[in-house]
């Protein structure tokens, strides 16, 4: 489905062609309104002009500007675009498409080595409009054009320049019907009519005009016109195949999933790249997070650290704490947010309070640490460029998880311990807390996480027919230990909230202090073990005695062949191993998909669950 877009950021469509352009681009934009977004701008060409109109939030404000505004009206050439800011706030200037010289860009994805370049183009005289990644595409394709003339030979060279993950589309004003493509990563799709030649991120955008489409690969360029598509990857020219899509306008939306929840599970091995992407300084072997603004004087004072947040956030922070004590050396606490900000907490110029939080938008989140701002330093670790969350604090590390639609947090949730652990190891390389053949290896084991969380999501078939066993199940119990008990908390939240079953989380421990009393041969007890020297073999016998009472057990785990374990248990699901600090984020798929296919099984309204809003800004 990734191959026909679902683009998970900002959301592009172009035409070239003999009708009027503008029309179907804002249709175009419309059919990609529902993921979100910030701005939104169109580029028009009527082959001696170029027309661009951008604006600050919803498509509406981009229309009732484009009637306003003379010109471009009858141009059969355009680009349009949604953004979901990764560089620089939402504004109109920060919208796209860009223009330089001859060239109006759009793009979706996140340039890694952009203060470089924009360095190095600032000393060739090179002036800025925007705070964009992307403008940097639009100058390089404009200097290689104008030195080469030959388009193929100028994307060739920008890809060479550029890293990180893109999907841009752009037009010269000297001649525009032919549109310029590059792909790494991020999705770009080609629609083919007679006489026309449409270019998109989702397939929901061209559904209206085709369902014949041809996908653009990784490190494939292209030119293409009404006339002819020519790509090519390496250097070579490759004919990619045309494939007629069946969905219907909806199941489009969901990039062929049946729920965005579903599609956003699939889609964490993807924004986990995104989030670690250009946060690494390889040569040094250390976390990059300087956007954040946290810099080594700031830390110097710093002895505690507090992180706020609520319901998934919270469990992401329970991760957070074990990042922040033992690679930065710091004690930790974790608060409700709804708790801290009615408490008096004992705050001081020693303490830094983070809040996490996906919309930045959670009231009691906002509360809090507007209250904290203002007797110690702040920071936060949100998804949503511009929210409340991020302008009440000066520091801020984005998650990049994309538009989140579903109700049930997935790939916030787990972009956010990615974030959590690069803050605690930035913190503790900062503070000199950390040795450097640690780092290193923390390091490298964060870099191998997108693939082992791809591998983790294989077990969906297996979880398919655990659903299909326990689906009617009344209550769930949740077990694990250390940085398993809070991925059990957030496995139960997740049922609870998209089945509406009763399930508690509890640390495996503590079961024999009271909840050992509901075990019976009707209590399925879901129990998270990670491979590790402590707590792996606890846990197992904190099971055993799940066994006597009868309990169904059903084991998340990344030890594999563990004969003891698959001896107690109903049903073992097996991951592969990635370390220690980062197994609770591949543990966490598994769960999340249990909690998807057993609402599935009872029929609930998975991505808006009954009494729940995507964003709590009551109290
Ligand atoms: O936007 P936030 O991360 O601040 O939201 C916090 C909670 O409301 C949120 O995580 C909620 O618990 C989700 N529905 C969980 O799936």
């Amino acid at each position: 489905a990734r191959l026909f877009g679902d683009s998970l950021m900002c959301g592009i469509i172009a035409y070239s062609g003999y009708r009027k352009a503008l029309p179907i681009l804002i249709e175009g934009l419309r059919r990609l309104e529902y993921r979100g977004y910030d701005s939104a701008g169109v580029a028009l060409c009527d082959g001696e002009k170029v027309f661009v109109t951008r604006a600050e939030g919803k498509l509406s404000n981009l229309v009732e500007l484009l009637e306003e505004k003379d010109g471009g009206e009858d141009a059969t050439i355009g680009i349009g675009h949604t953004r979901w800011a990764t560089h620089g706030r939402p504004s109109s200037t920060n919208a796209h498409p860009h223009t330089a010289g001859r060239v109006s860009l759009i793009h979706n994805g996140i340039v890694e080595n952009y203060a470089e370049l924009k360095e190095s183009l600032k000393k060739q005289g090179v002036k800025f409009n925007s705070d964009t990644d992307t403008e940097i595409i639009a100058h390089l394709l404009n200097i290689h054009l104008s030195n080469s003339e030959d388009k193929i030979e100028a994307l060739r060279q920008v890809c060479a320049e550029i890293e990180g993950s893109y999907a841009f589309v752009a037009f010269d004003a000297q001649d525009p019907s032919r549109l310029m493509i590059a792909k790494n990563s991020s999705p770009v799709i080609i629609g083919k009519k007679e006489r026309e030649v449409f270019v998109a991120s989702d397939v929901s955008a061209l559904l209206e005009h085709t369902r014949d489409v041809i996908a653009v690969h990784d490190g494939d360029i292209a030119v293409v016109s009404p006339e002819r598509i020519y790509i090519e990857n390496n250097g070579k020219e490759v004919i990619r195949q045309s494939h007629h899509i069946t969905w219907d306008p909806v199941t489009a939306q969901k990039g062929g999933y049946k729920h965005f929840m579903l599609k956003e599970i699939f889609e964490q091995p993807e924004v986990i790249g995104d989030t670690i992407r250009g946060r690494l300084d390889r040569k040094a072997n250390a976390i990059d997070i300087s956007e954040m603004r946290l810099t080594k004087e700031d830390l110097e004072p710093i002895k505690r650290v507090i992180l706020i947040a609520c319901g998934t956030a919270w469990h992401a922070c329970l991760v957070g704490k074990f990042y922040i004590e033992s690679f930065a050396g710091l004690p930790c606490e974790v608060d409700y947010a709804s708790e801290f900000r009615y408490r008096d907490p004992i705050l001081d110029s020693s303490t830094l309070v983070v809040a996490v939080t996906q919309s930045g938008e959670t009231l009691d989140t906002l509360s809090a640490i507007t209250l904290a701002s203002k007797s110690c330093m702040t920071a936060a670790i949100c998804n949503v460029i511009g929210s409340s969350i991020t302008r009440a604090t000066d520091r801020v590390l984005f998650t990049r998880a994309g538009p989140e639609i579903s109700v049930a947090s997935t790939k916030a949730f787990t972009t956010q311990l990615v974030s959590l652990y690069m803050l605690g190891l930035y913190i503790g390389q900062t503070k000199g807390r950390i040795d450097k053949e640690t780092a290193n290896t923390l390091i490298k084991e964060l870099t191998k996480l997108p693939a082992v969380a791809e591998e983790s999501l294989k077990c969906e078939e297996k979880i398919k027919s655990l659903a299909q066993r326990f689906h009617l199940a009344k209550d769930f119990l949740y077990l694990g230990r250390g940085l398993c008990y809070p991925i059990a908390l957030e496995g139960a939240l997740k049922l609870k909230e998209i089945s509406y079953i009763h399930a508690e989380g509890y640390p495996a421990g503590e079961m024999k202090h009271g909840p050992i009393a509901l075990i019976d041969e009707n209590m399925p007890v879901v129990v998270v073990l990670q491979k590790s020297d402590i707590y792996f073999d606890k846990t197992l016998s904190n099971l055993k005695e799940v066994e006597a009472r009868g309990g169904k057990i059903l084991s998340v785990t990344d030890t594999t062949g563990h004969g003891e374990l698959a001896k107690i248990s109903h049903c073992v699901v097996e991951i592969p191993y990635i370390s220690q600090w980062l197994s609770p984020i591949t543990l966490s798929l598994p769960l999340q998909l249990l909690a998807y296919y057993i609402a599935v099984e009872n029929g609930t309204d998975v991505d808006q669950p009954r009494n729940l809003a995507k964003s709590v800004t009551v109290e």
